[in-house]
C-alpha cells in the first residue's frame, strides 16, 4: 500500500511531511503536521528532522528553505506555485520602494524569496494585524501583494497602507451574494471567511481568519454549523475535528489548483526520488530570513 511505503522511506531518510490546510484529504490524513503558513513555518523552523517534504506550495518550501537552510526541502510537484505571488515580482516591489523611500515594507508570506528580501517584515494572515500594529504610527507603509489582506488590515488597524494590485484567484470565486445564497439556507450556520476575500464578502461574515483561526474558532464555538469562505480543502480538517459540526463551502469553486497539484503518487516519489529540492541564493535567503525572523518576534 503507498501510504505504507511512505511511512517505511520517510522513516529511513528522517523525514517529516508537512501538509498545509488546503492540500487533498489523503495528504492531510498521512502528514505529520497539518497547519497554516505561519504554523507550517515554525514547525519546519523547530523541526530535528532532516528532511521536509512540503504539501504546499512553492513560497510555503522556500520559506521553510530559509529558515532551516541545514535540511533537505522537498515539494512534490515543482509546479505548485501561488499565482499571487506572482503578480508583484521584485522589481515592482524595488520601483516602489523608490517612490517611498522612507516606507516600511511589509509582505504577505505569499511571495518569492526574493520579494520577501525586499521587505522589512513579513506576514501571514494569522499575524498581519499585530506585524502592521508593531510598526510606528509616522512611518509609512507599503504592503504587498494581496490588495485584499492588506485592505482589511487597513480597516482592523486604521493605518494607511500603499497597496499592490494582487490577488488570490482562488478567493474570489467567493462572493456577497454567494454566502447570502447559503445564509438564507442556513440561517443558523456562522461565516468565517480567510481574509483574502474580497472585503464585500468580508463584511457580511462573523469572523475574518486564517485558515488554523478557522479551526480553532470552530472548535471553541457553540455553533454547529459554519459556512466557510476559503479553499474547501480546510473541511476535510474541520469535519475530523468536529464530526458533530456541519460545513458548507461558501463557493465550492474555491479549490486552489496549485495545491491540489500534490498527489500521494508525488508524495511517494518524491521522498523516493529526493525531489524537488527547493534551494534559495545564499544573499536572497540571508536578507529574507531576516523579515521573517523580524515576524515571528512580534507574535
Ligand atoms: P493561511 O496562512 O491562512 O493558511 O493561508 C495561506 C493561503 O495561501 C491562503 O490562500
Ligand atoms: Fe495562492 Fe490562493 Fe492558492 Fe493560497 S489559495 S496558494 S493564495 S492561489
Amino acid at each position: 500500500m503507498i501510504q505504507q511505503k511512505i511511512q517505511e522511506i520517510k522513516k529511513k531518510k528522517q523525514a517529516i511531511i508537512l501538509a498545509h490546510n488546503y492540500q487533498r484529504p489523503e495528504i492531510q490524513d498521512i502528514a505529520d503536521f497539518v497547519g497554516d503558513s505561519l504554523d507550517l513555518s515554525r514547525m519546519a523552523a523547530n523541526t530535528r528532522a532532516k528532511v521536509i517534504v512540503f504539501c504546499g506550495v512553492h513560497f510555503m518550501a522556500e520559506t521553510a528553505k530559509i529558515l532551516s537552510p541545514d535540511k533537505m526541502i522537498l515539494l512534490p510537484d515543482i509546479d505548485a506555485g501561488c499565482p499571487m505571488a506572482d503578480m508583484v515580482p521584485a522589481e515592482e516591489l524595488r520601483k516602489l520602494k523608490s517612490m517611498y523611500p522612507d516606507a516600511v515594507v511589509v509582505s504577505y508570506v505569499n511571495t518569492h524569496a526574493v520579494v520577501k528580501a525586499e521587505s522589512d517584515y513579513c506576514c501571514t494572515s494569522a499575524n498581519g494585524v499585530s506585524v502592521v500594529s508593531a510598526i510606528p504610527n509616522e512611518k509609512k507603509i507599503i504592503f504587498t501583494p494581496d490588495k485584499y489582506l492588506g485592505s482589511y488590515i487597513i480597516k482592523q488597524t486604521g493605518r494607511d497602507m500603499i497597496l499592490t494590485n494582487g490577488f488570490c484567484p482562488t478567493h474570489q470565486t467567493i462572493t456577497r451574494e454567494g454566502i447570502l445564497v447559503l445564509k438564507e439556507q442556513y440561517p443558523q450556520a456562522m461565516v468565517i471567511v480567510h481574509p483574502e476575500c474580497n472585503p464585500d464578502a468580508i463584511d457580511i461574515a462573523d469572523e475574518a481568519l486564517s485558515t488554523n483561526g478557522m479551526c480553532k474558532f470552530v472548535a471553541l464555538s457553540g455553533a454547529s454549523e459554519f459556512i466557510v469562505g476559503t479553499e474547501t480543502g480546510i473541511i476535510h480538517r474541520l469535519k475530523k475535528e468536529n464530526p458533530q459540526k456541519q460545513f458548507y463551502p461558501a463557493s465550492p469553486r474555491a479549490v486552489c489548483p496549485n495545491m491540489k497539484l500534490i498527489t500521494i503518487e508525488k508524495l511517494l516519489w518524491a521522498l523516493e526520488e529526493e525531489a524537488y529540492q527547493i534551494e534559495v541564493a545564499e544573499d536572497v535567503a540571508e536578507k529574507a530570513k531576516m523579515a521573517i525572523e523580524r515576524m515571528l518576534a512580534i507574535v
